[in-house]
């Protein structure tokens, strides 16, 4: 009989960490060929740890021909050479490890690349064969065999026909809920199930702590393939929720494969987390990926699509801090990643602005003097709550969006796949800049999506030795919710004590305020002030926070 695995039997690092995204490819450069490599996040341990980092969680890093920036594998056992090798990778690992910080690594298991070698013997053998039972192939003599559409834009299918030039593929379709060259596995195969328990071991083997899991609600579908309410344009149809709901998405049997991945994950301690990318609207049914014996955390998109909007952020953070302790998990707290617009520009429109499709060098601009004070503002009271915080490598630095990205450099499939109507998610992936040389911020001269003429003034080495600077802030911020254990603390909010528009909580003996309003707020009585993200002032035990400012008080 297998031993009973209780979260409380677990080492709960993770149920407070804060937790560091590198995208590889526009981390840092260590041989100047454009392309963030293994080498150069090795080179920048020591900065990662000088952010008080629990973990960090690296975006794909496995060969891939890079039809969605490595969301597309084309073998999982590997390191993508122009990334390095997998024994760079091991050091890495261990260099992770001798700091003090954790490593994840991002499973993608709804797809692979159209060049993995199974999607490849897929196509070679034939319709009905085993191989391609490992995807989603179907028959359909009336076009696609349903009406999904695809999340970059276009159909979810793809005829097969063109990829082989057989007679015997003719109105055979294959499912792709993203790029064409990112097939679909059919999670009704035992052997796909066999091949990613091996996945895990693989990566587990080489000392991975935990695995942040790509489109988790995605991978199981509605049985007989069911048409969905949205159509196969969805980037036509206007206020479309980015939450992905219907019969592709969030399928109860995805929870299967999760109990599965669970007690692999068990094998190797108590300590080793999957988290889930899902973008699952309700609440309550995306704590249903945290429960027991899945997931150790899921991201909390409702908080970060709450934007500024003091209302909705009491109901985002009530809602989720309910259904998580419904089933004994930590919340998370994000605001930035790979695919969305980085949040001081977001925080830089009205709010509810939609940023959803990227912003263009002719679309609206943000007002960046408004976004950078509300997004510093929004960071420190998010990183005050309780629970697991994420940040976006870049973020450390106050980076905004890219805006006026050329549109001839713009690599995000959505671009091209909306027929140009979506400019995508580039503007947030634009490599970081280190130093200060406007010539070569790090990344050498031609860097793989090009950095704008102002890149140079955020850099990284001009931040270190300035005490006010964004990067010595976020230091001081992530340190001292340490010092105050915030992460593993408590919450309630504090009634009455700004008025509607500010929010004030209790975590422990720390109050945390952010004044989403348009005045000034008095607070007095509260403690006095830990740390701020603008200037506040403070007089005879009463505090005064300007406006789109945020502060701890203690
Ligand atoms: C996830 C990733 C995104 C990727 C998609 C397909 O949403 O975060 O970057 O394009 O999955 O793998
Ligand atoms: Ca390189």
């Amino acid at each position: 009989m297998s031993e009973q695995v209780t979260r409380s039997d677990w080492d709960q690092w993770w149920r407070h960490a804060v937790i560091y995204q590198v995208y590889p490819r526009s981390f840092n450069d260590a041989n100047g060929d454009g392309i963030g490599d293994v080498r150069g996040i090795i080179e920048r341990l020591d900065y990662l740890k000088s952010l008080s980092l629990d973990a960090i969680w690296i975006s794909p890093h496995y060969p891939s021909p890079q039809a969605d920036t490595g969301y597309d594998v084309s073998d999982y056992h590997d390191v993508n050479p122009d990334y390095g090798t997998l024994a760079d990778f091991d050091e890495l690992i261990k260099g992770a490890h001798e700091r003090g910080m954790k490593v994840l690594i991002d499973l993608v298991p709804n797809h692979s690349s159209d060049q993995h070698e199974w999607f490849q013997a897929a196509l070679a053998a034939g319709p009905e064969s085993k191989e391609r039972d490992r995807y989603m192939f179907r028959y359909s003599e009336d076009g696609a065999p349903n009406n999904w559409g695809s999340i970059f834009g276009g159909p979810a299918w793809s005829p097969v026909e063109p990829l082989t030039g057989k007679e015997e593929d003719r109105n055979w379709w294959y499912l792709h809920l993203f790029a064409p060259e990112q097939p679909d596995f059919n999670w009704q195969n035992p052997e796909v199930h066999e091949f990613f328990r091996d996945y895990l071991r693989f990566w587990l083997d080489r000392g991975i702590d935990g695995f942040r899991v790509d489109v988790a609600h995605g991978l199981v579908k509605a049985e007989g393939l069911p048409d969905d309410a949205i159509g196969p344009d969805r980037w036509t149809v206007t206020d479309q929720e980015i939450t992905e709901e219907g019969p592709a998405w969030d399928q109860d049997g995805v929870h299967d494969i999760y109990r599965e991945w669970r007690s692999v994950l068990d094998e190797y301690g108590r300590d080793r987390v999957l988290v889930a990318e899902a973008w699952v609207g309700d609440p309550k049914r995306l704590a249903d990926y945290v429960r027991e014996d899945e997931m150790s955390q899921a991201f909390n998109f409702e908080y970060l699509e709450a934007g500024w909007r003091p209302g909705k952020m009491r109901e985002v953070i009530d809602s989720t801090m309910a259904e998580n302790a419904r089933v004994g998990a930590p919340v998370t707290w994000v605001l930035s990643n790979h695919d969305v617009v980085r949040h001081p520009s977001r925080f830089g429109f009205e709010p509810g602005y939609d940023t959803d499709s990227g912003i263009g060098f002719d679309d609206p601009q943000p007002d960046l003097e408004i976004g950078m004070k509300r997004g510093k503002a929004m960071s420190l009271f998010t990183f005050g709550l309780p629970g697991s915080a994420y940040l976006y490598q870049g973020e450390e630095l106050g980076l905004p969006e890219v805006t006026d990205l050329p549109d001839e450099a713009r690599q995000d499939p959505t671009w091209l796949r909306t027929n140009h109507k979506a400019r995508g998610r580039d503007g947030c992936r634009v490599p970081l800049p280190w130093k200060a040389d406007p010539a070569d911020t790090g990344f050498g001269e031609n860097p793989w999506l090009p950095q704008p003429d102002y890149w140079a003034s955020y850099a990284a080495e001009t931040q270190e030795d300035d005490p006010d600077s964004f990067l010595n802030f976020y230091r001081r911020m992530i340190a001292l919710r340490g010092e105050r254990d915030l992460g593993s603390g408590s919450f309630e909010w504090i009634e009455g004590a700004g008025g509607d528009d500010v929010l004030v909580a209790r975590n422990g003996d720390t109050v945390l305020v952010i004044n989403m309003g348009e005045d000034e707020a008095q607070l007095s009585g509260l403690g006095s002030v830990l740390i701020t993200s603008g200037d506040v002032e403070e007089a005879n035990g009463t505090v005064s926070v300007p406006a789109n400012t945020a502060v701890w008080l203690g």
